[in-house]
């Protein structure tokens, strides 16, 4: 089953991708992911993506498509995929239905999550994430342990876009280049909106039984 997980940036895709791929047996596929470890690796691409997204702007669509034309030939995404933040524009909606297509694979519902913007900013600029095990924390909604370090003992660090005025970018390249991608979708009735404030599980509740599972 091949499944997008749409939504502003801090709308929950991430958290519910991890619980959904759980759940269908198929990997997670996420764009920013991808470019924070290609970033971390110090690669000219990597450095090419933090141009884009230090900035909150979107990356532009070529590098894109290769990563995941690269990740859709992995023997692990055969079976289909949980799609996290892609696809961000309309060239990459097309160019994913082109890959599917060859695998005779198509999109079977697209989730649009949907959050007020002021929640988004306090769940973006709240995130801290483990550098050793990658657990995701937030300071007011699940805090992490007393320490200050994981529960892992790893060190938690803040995402440098997730500072207030990055979010805020995010959000706006968001409404401008990736919301009309919704209407792509809506032509074929593959969209689902989904209130995406509450708590974890209950926004998972809401994915479930819109997918049926
Ligand atoms: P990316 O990493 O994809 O960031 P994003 O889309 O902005 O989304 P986030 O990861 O910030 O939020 P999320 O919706 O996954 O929420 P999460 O579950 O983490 O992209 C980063 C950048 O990379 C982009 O700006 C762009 O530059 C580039 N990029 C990536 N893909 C691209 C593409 N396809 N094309 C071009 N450029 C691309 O939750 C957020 C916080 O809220 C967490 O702390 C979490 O614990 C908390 N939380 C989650 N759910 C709840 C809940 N129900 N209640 C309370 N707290 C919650």
């Amino acid at each position: 089953m091949d499944v997008v997980l749409f939504g502003p940036p801090g709308a929950g895709k991430g958290t519910q991708a991890k619980r959904l791929t759980s759940l269908l047996k198929v990997p997670q596929i996420a764009t920013g992911d991808m470019m924070r470890t290609e970033r971390g690796k110090g690669s000219e691409l990597g450095k090419e993506f933090d141009r884009y997204m230090a900035q909150g702007l979107l990356v532009p669509d070529e590098p894109v498509l290769t990563l995941i034309e690269k990740k859709l030939a992995e023997p692990e995404a055969q079976a289909g995929a949980v799609f996290d933040g892609y696809p961000r524009t309309l060239a990459q909606a097309n160019s994913l239905d082109a890959l599917l297509a060859k695998s005779k694979r198509k999109i079977f519902k697209v989730l649009a999550l949907e959050v007020p913007l002021e929640e988004m900013v306090i769940r973006a600029t709240g995130r801290r994430t483990c550098d050793r095990c990658g657990h995701a924390y937030h300071m007011r909604y699940n805090p992490p342990p007393s320490s200050g370090t994981c529960s892992c003992g790893g060190k938690l660090t803040q995402r440098a876009d997730d500072t207030e005025e990055v979010v805020r970018k995010r959000y706006q390249e968001y409404i401008d280049k990736t919301k009309p991608v919704l209407g792509f979708y809506k032509e074929r009735g593959l969209v689902d909106t989904i209130n995406g404030v509450g708590s974890v599980e209950e926004v998972e509740a809401r994915l479930r039984t819109s997918l049926g599972v």
